[in-house]
């Protein structure tokens, strides 16, 4: 019985490529795996072509669901951001892919896994130290990273094997799934060269979008969005409408100079305009319903996470300590959001919640409030009391 390797398949150049060089190299059958992460690729060419090669067998994986239950619903209570920028979508899909692996592994008897990352990128992390963690006896194998290919090698590999793939002229590097799509090489190497219109497509630009605003509410449940403009829908669902939504008032686009774990410092373009609003809209509901000191002691801890996630370590037991205390703090996080959309601009202008710590009684600048502003003056006497006493010394002045 012959050795099996099961690989990650994307469809694209990198793994098609993987597919034959494992063949050919480590003498192995090749089982490939792809998941429907809400990429909007048609998941049946992606099959034909993996068979086409020489994969012995392929599984197709409709993940979404699941990737929006446990992966990005936890992004959204934590608010996940990379560097004040990135909503980490490819980083949140790399443990699935990771975790899917393993258990098809397992379940096929096969020696090793396999990935089409390269030796440059946080990918790389994602995979390897989730694969160690969930199976350490899985061998690794990178065939770019191992190969240390380059485009036009794999490009005269292809044509030596006569590969069914499709050479496409794409300069770009893509990766794309429901929270968002990252572009990344080409002409945007130069960190100064504007993103040309071409290498976006789910947003259009904010002078193309329309001219009036267009208003979104958004219902939460314990820090979750449930309903769309009244609709109860599931979490994948709320994602796909915002996605479009969000994108045809130019609402998604995201560009910055990235810190990847291994050093590098790149530059990267984003779209992700479900992520965008969500977030956003999220964060607006919990200042609404968490008090002062929670919500001040969970910005930090959403760094902790976003880097954790980032830097492929999404199975280490602080991200799931950091889970249960963030789940404590979203039973509270309940009401709806209002949201204006207008050419690129992305507001958030009402809220409410049956939670609310937001009380008109207190706030209000009519003469029935409750506030009793006599209390404030001897407040104040307290709280400026070392600050006065630090100025007079200063100065000379006796107490
Ligand atoms: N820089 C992003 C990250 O590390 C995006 C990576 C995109 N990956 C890709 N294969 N094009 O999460």
């Amino acid at each position: 019985m012959s050795k099996k390797v099961v690989l990650a398949y994307s469809g694209g150049l990198d793994t098609s490529v993987a597919i034959k060089w494992i063949m050919e190299e480590y003498e192995a059958d090749v089982i490939t795996v792809t998941l429907d992460l809400g990429q909007r690729e048609d998941l049946k060419v992606i099959e034909e072509r993996a068979i086409a090669i020489g994969a012995i067998k392929h599984y197709s994986i409709d993940a979404k669901n699941e990737f929006a239950q446990n992966y990005i619903a936890k992004a959204i209570k934590a608010n996940g951001m990379y560097e004040d920028k990135y909503p980490l979508s490819t980083a949140l899909g790399r443990p699935l892919i990771a975790k899917k692996l393993v258990e098809i592994a397992e379940g096929e008897n096969a020696y090793a896994v396999a990935h089409g990352s390269t030796g440059k990128g946080n990918d790389q992390v994602r995979f390897d130290v989730t694969i160690k963690a969930l199976n350490p006896s899985l061998q690794i194998i990178a065939p770019i990273r191992e190969w240390d290919l380059s485009r036009d090698k794999e490009i005269e590999y292809v044509k030596k094997y006569g590969l069914p793939v499709p050479i496409k002229k794409s300069k770009y590097s893509i990766d794309q799934n429901l929270w968002g799509r990252s572009i990344e090489g080409g002409p945007l190497e130069d960190p100064m060269n504007e993103p040309d219109e071409e290498v976006f497509e789910w947003t259009v630009s904010p002078e193309k979008a329309p001219d009036v605003p267009e208003y979104i509410e958004l219902e939460f449940e314990r820090g979750i969005p449930t309903k769309l403009n009244g609709e109860e829908l599931s979490l994948e669902e709320i994602i796909i409408r915002l996605n479009k939504i969000a994108g045809k008032n130019g609402v998604g686009r995201i560009d910055h100079i990235e810190d990847r774990l291994v050093g590098i410092k790149s530059r990267e373009v984003y779209e992700c305009p479900a992520a965008l609003v969500i977030l956003e809209t999220h964060k607006d509901l919990e200042k609404l319903t968490l008090t002062k000191s929670v919500l001040n002691f969970k910005r930090n801890v959403e760094m902790i996470w976003s880097s954790l996630v980032y830097n492929g370590l999404w199975t280490d037991p602080l991200r799931e300590a950091i889970d249960a205390f963030i789940d404590e703090t979203q039973e509270m996080v309940n009401g709806k959001v209002k949201i204006k959309l207008y050419k690129g601009s992305l507001r958030v202008v009402g809220r409410s919640s049956p939670n609310s710590l937001y009380i008109h009684s207190y706030a209000t600048y009519e003469s029935h409030s409750k506030f009793d502003q006599k209390a404030a003056i001897g407040f104040i006497d307290l709280w400026g009391l070392q600050t006065k006493i630090a100025n007079m010394i200063r100065r000379g002045i006796k107490l």
